[in-house]
């Protein structure tokens, strides 16, 4: 690994992009610092240029010497959550460049909780702009396979970190405004995080782009339709015969041609490390539809929903 690491590193200063594993999903990394490595990332993704990247940092430290005024909360949720996957939007120093925040005055920046990552970017001296590693609007990549299926000819090195352990992306959280918006709910829950700073807010579906960029309401979309359903019962038997399932628990899924069982202890942790290699492997099933069972709306189960709707093209948050 230490080679790999060494590769990347080379290939880094030279502007390339590189994936990379982290707990969450895998991403798209570039020097942060080099605008036209940035540029790539964005081509490579096919991403809007108004869609800002996260900055990804050693430690917190690293962070803070990107940021200015910088508001206690932030720092607070910093010192407890990171390394992890919790993104803090934060007033960027010049040094940052504007193609990273999409020419906000605020970028996103996070600590990673990936020991290959971490040693790479401590090794490497600088942050690494890093997008998940899907084409835009596409399903996030958890295994290195999954990378490799999308960008294999594209990339010059995927670092294998073996599967992503959280399995869904960080929280989103700003500081532009008070009381703090949550941008993106992920990983960490929204409640945990209230108890920690106090009332967050959430801002509505059609708020302008500089206020929450990047809130586009079909994401992590799968080529095959995905339809969400209340019950098992609406789906009579001749419709199941050529669509999957997605859902978890147990349930009677009797004539489905693909069923996945997200957590069939009904673990919320266990759903979301299951959860895109599922839609994934779905994705590739030759069926014509995708039923959906929405879970629980708690914690990481609301992160999770937000994914499904957001894969079914449903205007969410
Ligand atoms: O878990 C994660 O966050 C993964 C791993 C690779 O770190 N990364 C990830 O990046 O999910 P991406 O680019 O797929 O999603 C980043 C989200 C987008 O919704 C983007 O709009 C938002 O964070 N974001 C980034 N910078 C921002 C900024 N300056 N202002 C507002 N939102 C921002
Ligand atoms: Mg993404």
């Amino acid at each position: 690994m230490e080679n790999a690491i060494e590769k990347a590193i080379e290939l880094l200063q030279k502007g390339e992009v590189v994936a990379i594993p982290t707990e969450t999903v895998y991403g798209l990394a570039a020097d942060a610092l080099n605008s036209e490595a940035v540029a790539r990332l964005f081509e490579l993704k096919k991403r809007p240029k108004i869609d800002p990247v996260i900055v990804h940092c050693y430690c917190a430290s690293q962070v803070f010497s990107f940021v200015q005024n910088l508001p206690e909360p932030a720092r607070f949720l910093a010192t407890m959550y990171w390394p992890g996957p919790l993104t803090l939007v934060l007033e960027k120093k010049d040094s940052i460049p504007d193609i990273v925040s999409a020419g906000l005055p605020f970028a996103g920046f996070r600590v990673p909780k990936h020991p290959l990552t971490l040693k790479l970017i401590e090794k490497l001296g600088r942050p690494l702009a890093a997008p998940s590693a899907n084409r835009f609007g596409k399903i996030s990549p958890t295994t290195a396979q999954a990378v490799f299926e999308e960008f294999n000819h594209l990339i010059p090195l995927i670092l294998d970190g073996g599967p992503c352990p959280v399995g869904i992306e960080s929280t989103v959280i700003s500081f532009t405004h008070d009381p703090p918006l949550l941008l993106r709910y992920g990983a960490i829950p929204r409640e945990e995080i209230e108890k920690r700073i106090g009332p967050l807010a959430v801002p509505a579906p059609n708020t302008e782009w500089n206020l929450a960029p990047g809130r586009f309401p079909k994401h992590y979309a799968p080529s095959v339709p995905v339809e969400i359903i209340s019950s098992l019962s609406e789906i009579p038997y001749w419709k199941r015969k050529n669509a999957g399932l997605i859902f978890w628990g147990k349930e009677d899924t009797t004539g489905f041609k693909v069923v996945k069982n997200l957590s069939k202890e009904r673990s919320l942790i266990e759903a979301a490390a299951n959860f895109f290699q599922m839609l994934r492997e779905l994705d590739k099933s030759n069926i014509e539809k995708i039923y959906a069972l929405l879970l629980p709306e708690e914690g990481l189960g609301k992160a999770i929903n937000e994914r499904i709707k957001k894969a079914a093209g449903s205007p969410s948050l």
